[in-house]
């Protein structure tokens, strides 16, 4: 496994390999690797012949009122956890190196990121489709590897391919999560034990709007407000939003049919919790 933090030696590395015609997977991830990113790490490693990790805490993503500075980071164990899942090449770029001096080209999408989540952090996917394209365009990878546990992050890297011509396939992973249902996320571990089932809660609460929904009721405000009684009972009282958006477009959805995103967030502690499930009703 190689590391480098440098773009030529990236792009060498790559071409290398697609002058010998391999597949190249991309897996985007902020580090301190958990079982959900190893997940994508897995599904990549399967279908390509060479899998790139990046790992970049991406300042441009987090609010100046957010936890860029104290986000976890463990760089030893993950690069231990990429060796053992196989991975080719990890790039892990300065901040420097991403965003030189008077920095100045983002990308912006409209409409899609002005909801759910871009509604409570305006900045934060402008954020995102930036770097994403600079680790597109740097790499070039065939497939890039998601998890649908941010689903919006997902329909935005979705829309952004599709509107700016990238020839890039992308891979919507399932998300991973632990015996109580929690879907697994670096920012747990600024969560206490008690917290943690507290946060339990949230996938029962997506659950019960699933079985509601496939036994017939298609009155979504019923729907909104038995799955805010289910996060009432955990004690989760600070909800930011519990949405129903069609996938993948994230228009609002009205009435069963098509696929559907119920996805909800909640405050708990100094920690906002996102979670989702998609079916087809
Ligand atoms: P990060 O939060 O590190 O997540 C990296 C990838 O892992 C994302 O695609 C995310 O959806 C996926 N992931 C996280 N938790 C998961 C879980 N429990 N199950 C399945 N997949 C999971 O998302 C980002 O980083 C950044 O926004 C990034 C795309 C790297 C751009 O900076």
């Amino acid at each position: 496994m190689i590391r480098t933090g440098s773009i030529v030696r990236v792009r060498n590395l790559v071409k290398e390999q697609k002058s010998g015609s391999k597949e190249i997977g991309l897996v985007p991830t902020m580090g301190s690797l958990h079982d959900g990113h190893l997940s994508l790490i897995r599904k990549a490693r399967r279908e390509c012949d060479y899998v790139v990790l990046s790992i970049f805490v991406n300042p441009a993503q987090f609010s100046p009122a957010e936890d860029f500075d104290i986000y976890p980071r463990d760089l030893k164990s993950d690069l231990r956890l990429a060796h053992n899942e196989g991975v080719d090449l990890v790039f892990t770029p300065s901040v420097q190196t991403m965003y030189p001096k008077d920095y100045s080209s983002y990308v912006i999408l409209e409409k899609i990121t002005e909801i759910l989540e871009g509604a409570i952090r305006p900045t934060h996917f402008r954020g995102v489709t930036t770097i994403v394209a600079k680790l597109f365009n740097i790499i070039q990878p065939d497939s890039a590897y998601f998890g649908q546990k941010d689903a919006q992050q997902l329909a935005v890297i979705n829309t952004m391919v599709r509107e700016l011509n990238y020839p890039i396939k992308i891979v919507r992973c399932p998300t991973v999560r632990d015996k109580r249902g929690l879907a697994l996320s670096s920012r747990h571990q600024y969560l206490t034990p008690p917290q943690l089932k507290e946060a339990a809660g949230i996938y029962c609460a997506l659950v019960e709007g699933v079985a509601l929904i496939k036994s017939g009721v298609s009155d979504f405000g019923r729907i909104r407000r038995r799955i805010i009684d289910v996060l009432s009972n955990y004690g989760l009282k600070r909800i930011d939003y519990v949405s129903f958006n069609q996938w993948d477009s994230l228009l609002p959805v009205r009435k069963p049919g098509g696929k559907i995103l119920i996805s909800l967030a909640v405050r708990l502690g100094k920690v906002r919790l996102i979670d989702n499930i998609i079916l087809d009703a």
